[in-house]
């Protein structure tokens, strides 16, 4: 075996990357009052904003796109689709959705209603979103280790057995419709849940009777790092491991923007015949006929391919890899960062970066910014302006698209990265100066902090 892992693919469409200098960025940056969201992606270079609906499709996909039927009903598109999904995921309902929130959205109608608890390792923040605007209660339970980015553990992803058991055993399933597993945890870093935690989860969920929904959008990856981390898994194969996984779900919710390596869409699967029914009413309402649940016939024939490419192992090998080189030559010159690294992005721990910066100056702001004026480089902030004065941590995610970047991209980011961390004592908070009554972090401005 030679150590040097490439990419496992070779490149035949290319889309050029426009450069611009320091000083344009710096006015880019002062029009869009220091929001990354607000600069147009053309004048972005490295775009780390997220590796949603941001991945390179295949040969095969597109390919395979052309193959799309796009009638309204019973379009063998949808046929291929299902075939897919179930291939990996074993449900006996395939709902297609146009993305992993409308799964969420129709799940959370029809199985919560008001005071209803879902527990969930780590609510996403559309999950908790969608959960809360059906008037139930979002509780997240990670483990201990979870809260704290230097710790080395690895399945960081874990939900608290425990508490889960005590909250079901206290609430029961009146209150408790379902129970969610979010593989992996975004919002806790890209950590991995581990197969002995969604057996034990599962285990407890039985006990009463409630059923367990997976939260799929990352888990190829989930799988893979199982394969790499947990005793027992090193000869199966991810697809193996991802049987498992699903095998002790009673449904799940999916983004195929993420492990599903298209553009857009998702669904929601269910082996409950009359959830699924009541969720088929509300999807012809909300996202159309089942057949197609808000897709085009080309999109539910890229997502079929796209799972089981998501499932390469040759393929998982570059992403996790890439992945942890960046995190690797960050944190050797002593960036602080979310250990270990997630599979999908690395979280930059802002307020480690820039101590000279309080939570209520926004460091994870203005390390996104310095970012950008240094190299181009899109990030996102996750902390006291997307969460407010609770936020526990400000963290800066890089995420990394899947199949888009090269090697020398990420080494280029490395670079950036270590400039700004070299005349970190530069940088200067920042105060708003116009904020939107909720999820403000996509419109929020700002100006340097006066003092
Ligand atoms: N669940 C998780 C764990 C997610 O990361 C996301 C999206 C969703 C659900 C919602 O899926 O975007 O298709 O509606 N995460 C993106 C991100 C937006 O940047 O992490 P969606």
């Amino acid at each position: 075996m030679h150590k040097t892992i490439i990419e496992p693919f070779r490149i035949k469409s290319v889309e050029p990357l426009r450069r611009t200098t320091p000083e344009e960025r710096r006015a880019l940056l002062e029009h869009a009052g220091y929001n990354l969201f607000s600069i147009a992606s053309e004048s972005i270079l490295i775009d780390l904003l997220t590796d949603s609906g941001t991945a390179a499709m295949s040969t095969e996909q597109w390919a395979a796109m052309m193959r799309g039927d796009e009638s309204y009903a019973g379009s063998p598109s949808f046929a291929r689709f299902k075939a897919a999904v179930q291939g990996i995921f074993g449900f006996r309902h395939v709902i297609p959705t146009h993305q992993g929130r409308a799964a969420e959205h129709i799940l959370f109608t029809v199985m919560c209603r008001k005071g209803s608890i879902v527990p969930n390792n780590t609510h996403f923040d559309t999950t908790r979103a969608n959960c809360e605007f059906r008037g139930a209660e979002a509780v997240d339970l990670p483990i201990p280790e979870a809260r704290e980015p230097s710790l080395v553990h690895p399945f960081k992803g874990n939900m608290d057995a425990e508490r889960l058991a005590a909250l079901l055993e206290r609430e029961g399933r009146e209150r408790v419709p379902l129970v969610m597993l979010t593989i992996t945890n975004n919002s806790g870093g890209g950590q991995p849940v581990s197969m002995a935690n969604i057996r034990a989860v599962k285990e407890i969920c039985a006990k009463h009777s409630i059923p367990l929904y997976v939260d799929a959008c990352r888990f190829a990856e989930n799988a893979y790092f199982i394969k790499l981390r947990e005793p027992g898994y090193a000869d199966k194969t991810p697809r193996e491991i991802a049987r498992e996984i699903f095998s002790y779900a009673d449904g799940c919710t999916m983004s195929a923007k993420k492990d599903g390596l298209a553009n857009i869409g998702g669904f929601l699967g269910t082996n409950d015949d009359l959830i699924a029914q009541q969720e088929k009413d509300l999807l012809i309402l909300t996202e159309g006929f089942p057949t197609y649940g808000g897709l085009a016939g080309r999109d539910l024939e890229a997502i079929a391919v796209g799972l089981n490419e998501a499932l390469d192992e040759d393929y998982l090998n570059y992403r996790i890899a890439s992945t942890a080189y960046l995190a690797e030559h960050i944190s050797r010159e002593g960036v602080p960062i979310m250990q270990p690294p997630g599979g999908h992005a690395v979280y930059i721990d802002a307020r480690a970066f820039l101590p000279h910066i309080p939570p209520a100056q926004f460091p994870g702001v203005a390390l996104a910014a310095a970012l950008y004026v240094e190299g181009g480089i899109r990030s996102v902030e996750i902390g006291t302006l997307m969460f407010g004065e609770h936020a526990a941590m400000d963290l800066v995610r890089l995420a990394i698209p899947r199949r888009v970047y090269t090697q020398s991209h990420i080494d280029y980011v490395v670079e950036v990265i270590l400039e700004v961390w070299r005349r970190r004592g530069e940088i200067r908070g920042l105060e708003i100066t116009y904020q939107a009554p909720f999820l403000r972090h996509f419109t929020a401005r700002f100006r340097p902090h006066s003092v």
